[in-house]
């Protein structure tokens, strides 16, 4: 048995509870405890309550004084592309002079342009800016992250993509969840031939994938002019019978069906959204399919926001994510996600949080171990530098985050 923690007097515990996502009204519902503790044992967590009672015989060098601070679930990030070669910032201010998002990828640029640099770049190279980046979102609070393949989109660079992402879980703080996305976009060796390309993915690379457990989830990139809602269907169901777990990457930039594709396949989650339809959100709801938004690529793409206060009166699972990735939004700010989430997407403080915690862990499959501060649960925790969650909308655009415990340890402090 390791040593315990004690996190102890904080100004408020706050957390969604239970061990699956919420949906519509009970997003907002949040357990709120004053100036309560929590006592960690062997990584979980074994206690919430009175100092008194909890923390008996727990030594000084095992406390953390939570005073004047606000604890919650640690961060979950269900969708990112961390692993990738090279940087686009000239496709950034393109866009910003008036390109799309997928004129820039007709031309050759886009996720193209990084799979150039991702399959010349070693192993080491992708793990120091990998470990970098990691660094920054633990500091964030983020203590669960997916990790997608799909800069390789030939076998040998999607099996390093995610022997990398093996290697960065095993040598850092944060949980990686990995995604296998081959189908990211049809590369130049199959221009025109997008279904052979889908049989490649299937019969050459998903095997082994699959066999070396490197990926737990599979991705596609359903879109006008990459992924139809057929091959998507195809590769998603053929995933299945591998025993990957489904995401997509729906309607992003156009209304394809995406979403409806995803409610039919009852897959995990169903990504971006920006343009789903009223049924797809309906069947979403219906289906139990995590809703997952990413603000930042919104904002960083100049697109008008995804749907997410219809969604959740709707009754859907709302989950938020970075989508951190060189292109469309290179950025895995939490805070500038909580600011554009409660300032125009109309979601409550209260929504925001549990988007960011029960919610992101049911995006990855793992509502039954983490996104919760309950007993039994794995002792992932944020301690803000204020004594309330309100503080995370408000100061806005600012890390409050002070301290971040992972399965129990202390990981990060800001101070
Ligand atoms: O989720 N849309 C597809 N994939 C990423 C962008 C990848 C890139 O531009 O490199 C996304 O936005
Ligand atoms: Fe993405």
């Amino acid at each position: 048995m390791t040593q315990p923690l004690l996190i102890e007097n904080a100004a408020q515990i706050v957390t969604p509870l239970g061990k699956k996502a919420h949906f519509g009204r009970e997003m907002a519902e949040l357990s709120v405890y004053e100036n309560q503790s929590i006592l960690v044992e062997d990584g979980k967590i074994s206690a919430i309550g009175d100092v008194d009672r909890i923390g008996r015989g727990v030594p000084e060098s095992c406390r953390i004084d939570a005073a004047g601070k606000a604890v919650l679930p640690g961060f979950v990030d269900s969708h990112t592309h961390l692993v990738f070669g090279g940087y686009r910032p000239d496709e950034f201010l393109w866009r910003m002079g008036g390109m799309s998002y997928m004129d820039i990828m007709n031309r050759g640029g886009g996720i193209v342009n990084t799979m150039k640099a991702t399959r010349a770049a070693s192993e080491e190279e992708l793990i120091r800016h990998a470990m970098d980046h990691l660094k920054k979102m633990l500091a964030m609070g983020l203590t669960t992250v997916e990790a997608k393949s799909g800069y390789g989109q030939d076998e040998d660079t999607e099996i390093k993509q995610l022997h990398v992402t093996r290697k960065l879980n095993e040598s850092q703080p944060i949980e990686l969840v990995s995604t296998f996305l081959g189908a990211h976009a049809v590369p130049p060796e199959y221009e025109g031939r997008g279904d052979e390309f889908i049989e490649f993915l299937l019969h050459q690379v998903m095997p082994t994938v699959a066999r070396e457990r490197l990926a737990e989830f599979c991705d596609v990139f359903c879109e006008k002019g990459v992924f139809s809602v057929e091959q998507s269907r195809h590769l998603l169901t053929e995933a299945r019978k591998m025993g990957f777990k489904l995401k997509i990457h729906a309607d992003e930039i156009v209304s394809l069906g995406g979403s409806e594709l995803a409610a039919e396949l009852h897959a995990t989650s169903a990504d971006h959204l920006l343009h789903a339809s009223d049924a797809g959100i309906r069947a979403m709801a219906e289906n139990g399919v995590v809703s997952t938004l990413l603000p930042t690529t919104a904002f960083c793409l100049r697109e008008p926001f995804a749907r997410a206060r219809e969604m959740i009166d709707t009754g859907c699972a709302v989950a938020l994510a970075t989508d951190f990735n060189p292109g469309s939004g290179f950025t895995f700010s939490v805070p500038l996600m909580i600011g554009l989430a409660v300032i125009y997407m109309h979601m409550s403080a209260e929504e925001t949080i549990t988007a960011l915690t029960l919610n992101g862990a049911a995006a990855v499959d793992r509502a039954d171990r983490i996104g919760t501060i309950e007993e039994g649960k794995q002792a992932d925790l944020v301690i803000l530098q204020y004594p309330s969650y309100k503080f995370l909308p408000y100061h806005t655009g600012v890390n409050i985050v002070e301290k971040v415990i992972k399965k129990g340890k202390l990981v990060h402090s800001a101070c």
